[in-house]
């Protein structure tokens, strides 16, 4: 079932629509039109008790003013281009510089600021639609994006994305929610698990050095569960520079899921997986307790994980990545399911 009601207007006067999508063991997922933005998800715990389990916001004020990115669908490139700068055939492209005027972070925000147009496609799938104009934020290529959001009987939000441009151009697009399977507090004693034997380290301005590291032997080590918090302040430059986790996995081949994460506590527990080649972890390092969240209680360090299924950062400048360039016309299109348990 879908219900679709007014969640409030932009500054600009522009109306914004909440969409809910409720499976039959009342599972529910709320999704906004600002920023294709999936505001909250309620998901029973092992005594069939609910929680939403994303942090964020309930005001449209929140989302425009104070955001982080909280639940918002992110591009045209999610993650970050050094110097903002990179080339296509030769060409210079000078991209839009939102972080400190040294990097690009996130496509500089258009996609996730935009209100989307919004199409319900039958009981469980909500599509959302958005054309950005060729040279947005830099970017070469007007480019029709569209994501889809399904909520399945099995408890799988099915997030997929599809772009195409008039220009040849890079795309990465992924979603910004930042999860809490308590439901409160922080996420340190969550445990997770990532697929991945390697990761990008970074420099100080969290671009990868180009190195792709084996995770033997360090805190980025989460082939087999472990608690967030176990080593995020662990002794290694790595995290020391951003305050704890803030990379990029590179993805094990294979079906596997990418990531899964749970709550020791409420048993709740989320599945990711993803046809992109990595994931980004990232813990809320950045958050401080200062701006209001839901219910005006404050967004505190490591109040959730994020992860964000992706191209390796830095891709259009890193020839030895997994590309991410599309041609005119070409169909860009890429699949990323969080699928909620209880953990047995
Ligand atoms: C980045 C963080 C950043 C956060 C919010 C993440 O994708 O890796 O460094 O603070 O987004 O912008």
């Amino acid at each position: 079932m879908i219900v679709r009601d007014v969640f409030g207007t932009t500054e600009k006067g522009e109306r914004v629509d909440i969409f809910t999508i409720k499976n039959s063991s009342e599972t529910a997922v709320d999704i906004i039109t600002y920023g294709a933005t999936i505001n909250s998800i309620y998901v029973a715990d092992k005594n069939g008790e609910f929680a939403d389990v994303l942090c964020g916001f309930d005001t449209i004020e929140g989302h425009e003013k104070l955001s982080n990115y909280q639940g918002m669908t992110v591009g045209r490139y999610a993650n970050r281009i050094a110097n903002g700068e990179f080339e296509i055939d030769g060409v210079k492209y000078e991209v839009v510089k939102n972080e400190k005027g040294i990097t690009s972070l996130h496509g500089g925000g258009e996609l996730s600021h935009a209100v989307w147009k919004a199409i319900i496609i039958d009981d469980s799938s909500l599509e959302m639609t958005y054309t950005s104009p060729d040279g947005a934020n830099g970017f070469p290529g007007k480019v029709d994006f569209k994501v889809t959001f399904t909520l399945h009987e099995d408890n799988a939000l099915e997030v997929k994305y599809f772009a195409v441009s008039d220009k040849k151009t890079v795309i990465n697009m992924t979603n910004h929610a930042y999860f809490n399977l308590a439901g409160k507090g922080d996420i340190l004693n969550h445990m997770l698990k990532i697929n991945a034997d390697a990761y990008t380290p970074t420099d100080a301005t969290s671009i990868p050095t180009g190195e792709i590291r084996p995770v033997e032997g360090t805190a980025f080590d989460f082939r087999e569960f472990k608690q967030i918090g176990k080593e995020i302040h662990a002794d290694d430059i790595q995290l020391d520079q951003c305050k704890g986790y803030d990379h990029n996995f590179c993805l094990n081949d294979g079906d596997d899921a990418a990531a899964i994460a749970y709550d020791p506590e409420s048993g709740r527990m989320m599945e990711v997986f993803t046809d992109l080649p990595g994931v980004q972890l990232y813990c809320g390092n950045f958050l401080d307790g200062t701006r209001p969240g839901k219910k005006g209680e404050p967004l505190i360090q490591h109040c959730g994980f994020c992860l964000e299924t992706q191209y390796y950062p830095n891709t259009p400048n890193m020839p030895a990545f997994p590309q991410c360039t599309v041609d005119a016309g070409e169909k860009f299109e890429s699949t990323t399911v969080f699928r909620f348990s209880v953990k047995k």
